[in-house]
């Protein structure tokens, strides 16, 4: 690693062309005592930390490639093998590519102080028809909750052990991660954005497309800046090491409170619920037409993010908008313990809406 600035930490990032890696490497690189080494297999445009190409499944090529990193004080695992909302993650897989990555690393890395891994609420069962809330960081694992953050979690703490626990790990648990740029179709706010935009221009009212539960339900979101900040404080404070942290903007949403507000916001009528399947109902050569006269009329972008089959995951509005169950994390632990960042999630979303529209995606 170069050594241009006067840098206390030596960060890998691995996924950090994802939502969370990007944003984590950006604001690490963006401080005095950071100097940050980003991985995946396709380099992030205009980022401000170096890159490496690898494929984490391939453990040869990641003991090739990632064996020269012998600074790192700090491994954060933000990667996650390419999934469709629909389909289960592999978990072998995932595990996989974080053991290749430790393997080739950290027995190299004579300083390693820390690695970090993200996972999500899902490790509560959030993805499954219920479970406890709010969610506690001290819960028991739920059975038959197959996701691949148990099984890193065990590779992680296990190898820590057999390390001599001459490092420490931790382990946040966001929800719904909003973050203020483009690039990720797998977005909350831009979906509702170039849905509120498609019913504008039908001239229908806005509709909730989900179910009459998730409207009542409560539901939590996680901002990538705050999300990137947590991560620095639980990867350098030493009160948090071995431990998980649940980390969201603080406060909990209801749909049917947000929805007359984005109603305001794109000048529409609050239509009432209209569940549908936006997999199915957004997808269509008739939305694809509608969006191409709105980006045509308002001189939207066109590059080839924008195309409109790139443009959002629509089954993923279907992941959030259908269960009616209420999403929530404690994050009295992350307090008490000294994070106290927190965000007004309705207001999260306006602000979103508003960069969309300067960033000229949405109209
Ligand atoms: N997004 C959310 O709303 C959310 C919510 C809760 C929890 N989480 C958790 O946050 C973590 C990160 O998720 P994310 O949403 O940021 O993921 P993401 O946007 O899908 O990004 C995944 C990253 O992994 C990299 N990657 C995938 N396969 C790879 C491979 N074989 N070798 C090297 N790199 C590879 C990708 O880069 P390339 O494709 O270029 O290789 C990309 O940088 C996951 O554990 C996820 O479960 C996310």
């Amino acid at each position: 690693m170069s050594r241009e600035k006067t840098a206390r930490f030596y960060a890998v990032v691995a996924g950090a062309s994802g939502v969370v890696g990007r944003r984590l490497a950006t604001h690490l690189a963006a401080l005095p005592d950071w100097e940050v080494t980003g991985l995946s297999r396709r380099a992030p445009a205009n980022v401000a930390f170096k890159t490496l190409a690898v494929d984490l499944t391939n453990a040869a090529d990641c003991q090739a490639i990632l064996g020269t990193l012998t600074d790192t004080t700090h491994i954060f695992y933000a990667a996650r093998y390419d999934h469709k909302t629909t389909a289960p993650e592999p978990i072998d897989l995932n595990t996989n590519m974080l053991r290749h990555l430790v393997d080739a690393v950290e027995p190299r890395a004579a300083n390693l102080q820390h690695i970090h891994m993200v996972q999500g609420s899902k490790y509560y069962g959030s993805n499954l028809p219920s479970y406890k809330t709010p969610a506690l960081e001290s819960d028991p694992r739920v059975a038959n909750n197959a996701n691949f953050y148990y099984a890193q979690e065990d590779f992680l703490v296990a190898r820590q052990q057999s390390s001599g626990q001459r490092w420490s790990w931790s382990a946040s648990r966001p929800h719904a991660i909003c973050d203020f740029s483009t690039g990720f179709a797998r977005a909350l706010g831009l979906l509702i954005a170039v849905y509120a935009s498609i019913c504008k221009a039908r001239g229908e009212p806005l509709s909730f497309p989900g179910t009459v539960g998730n409207y009542n339900a409560l539901y939590q979101c996680t901002e990538a800046k705050l999300l990137a900040r947590a991560i620095q404080w639980m990867s350098t404070e030493p009160t948090c090491a071995n431990q998980a942290f649940n980390i969201t903007n603080g406060d909990f949403i209801r749909w049917k409170n947000l929805w007359p507000l984005f109603a305001d916001y794109f000048g529409l009528p609050l239509g009432g619920v209209n569940t549908q399947r936006l997999g199915d109902t957004t997808t269509t050569p008739q939305a694809a037409q509608t969006w191409a006269q709105i980006v045509k009329k308002y001189h939207l972008k066109t590059n080839s993010y924008v195309t409109y089959d790139k443009l959002v995951v629509w089954p993923y509005g279907d992941f959030v908008f259908g269960p009616a169950i209420d999403i929530m994390s404690s994050t009295i632990k992350a307090r008490q313990l000294g994070f106290r960042d927190a965000m007004d999630t309705g207001r999260m979303f306006i602000d979103l809406f508003d960069y969309y529209r300067r960033e000229k995606v949405i109209p």
